[in-house]
């Protein structure tokens, strides 16, 4: 694995067949892991980059406090088909500081996500944007796991003809249905016990809306158990419109997107399934 810190150094490694990227902050687990397998299915040359984003964190402390170990993320990533790490400095990814000219996410921005994170997935877009015009890549994958995150990448690569295929990639959870996180770092053993209260929540949703029922009763099923759920304080569960990311109205049937978005202890987690309503 060839490990490089500047864009004039990624630039200048050679280019072997069809390349495939996999955009990270790092702290990597299973999840992240996933992807760059994926990746290495896919492409001859996997690209994996390395990067706490400032621009996507609304909250300085979040930011502050978000997890690092470069070390550890190297070894996981040496047996894991990754060709290329790019791990950059703010000053290379941003070399004149904070951007001009950005990407914005319109209305995608301001609803769930959005709408807790303002400017979030602006930050997120210039940066994935930027990350695909350094890395060069055939094809990018993302995961599931941050849905809106995917809608927005999809919208952009589509509304700005971005020349790059978007691959969205399954959840990875742990055992006990947990969706991993590098952020689950940061729950004690309680927290996470409490944290189950999503993953329940979003199961019994998935149940309900295959079974038959509609949007309020596929959301009520799931509501009901977080409103019960010990140390789970809710800022949104609902069904979202998965080629828009907006919210679906009570008589939608089809596709959907059931997201979460939780704070335990003092970790804000986020979730979603997807499933099928009235259909
Ligand atoms: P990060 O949270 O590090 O996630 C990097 C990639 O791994 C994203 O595509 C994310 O959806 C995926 N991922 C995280 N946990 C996962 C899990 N449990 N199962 C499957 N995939 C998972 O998302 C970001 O970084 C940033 O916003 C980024 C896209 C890199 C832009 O800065």
């Amino acid at each position: 694995m060839d490990i490089v810190t500047t864009s004039a150094d990624l630039a200048a490694l050679p280019r072997v067949g069809t390349r495939a990227v996999v955009m990270t902050m790092g702290a990597l687990h299973e999840g992240h892991l996933a992807l760059t397998r994926r990746a290495a299915e896919l492409a001859d040359q996997v690209v994996v980059t390395i990067f706490v984003n400032p621009l996507q964190f609304n909250d300085p402390a979040d930011l502050e406090k978000y997890p690092r170990d470069v070390e550890r993320d190297v070894a996981l990533l040496s047996d894991a088909g990754v060709d290329v790490l790019y791990v950059p400095d703010v000053e290379d990814v941003y070399p004149g500081g904070t951007p001009i000219v950005t990407v914005s996410a319109g209305p995608l921005g301001a609803v769930f996500e959005g709408e807790y994170r303002p400017g979030h997935f602006d930050g997120v877009l210039t940066v994935v944007l930027k990350l695909m015009n350094l890395t060069g890549p055939d094809v990018a994958l993302f995961g599931q796991k941050d849905a809106q995150q995917l809608i927005a990448i999809r919208t952009m690569v589509r509304d700005l003809n971005v020349p790059v295929e978007v691959l969205g990639v399954p959840t990875v959870r742990g055992v006990d249905g947990l969706a991993l996180s590098s952020r689950n770092q940061h729950l004690s053993e309680a927290d996470h016990v409490n944290a189950l209260a999503l993953i329940k929540a979003l199961k019994a949703a998935d149940a309900v809306a295959t079974s038959g029922a509609d949007v309020p009763a596929t959301l009520a099923a799931g509501l009901e158990i977080l409103a019960n759920a010990p140390g789970v304080h809710l800022d949104y569960f609902a069904a979202l419109d998965p080629g828009s990311a907006q919210p679906v109205p009570s008589d939608y049937r089809g596709e959907v997107v059931i997201a979460v978005a939780a704070r335990v202890g003092s970790t804000r987690l986020i979730d979603n399934v997807t499933t099928r309503i009235g259909v």
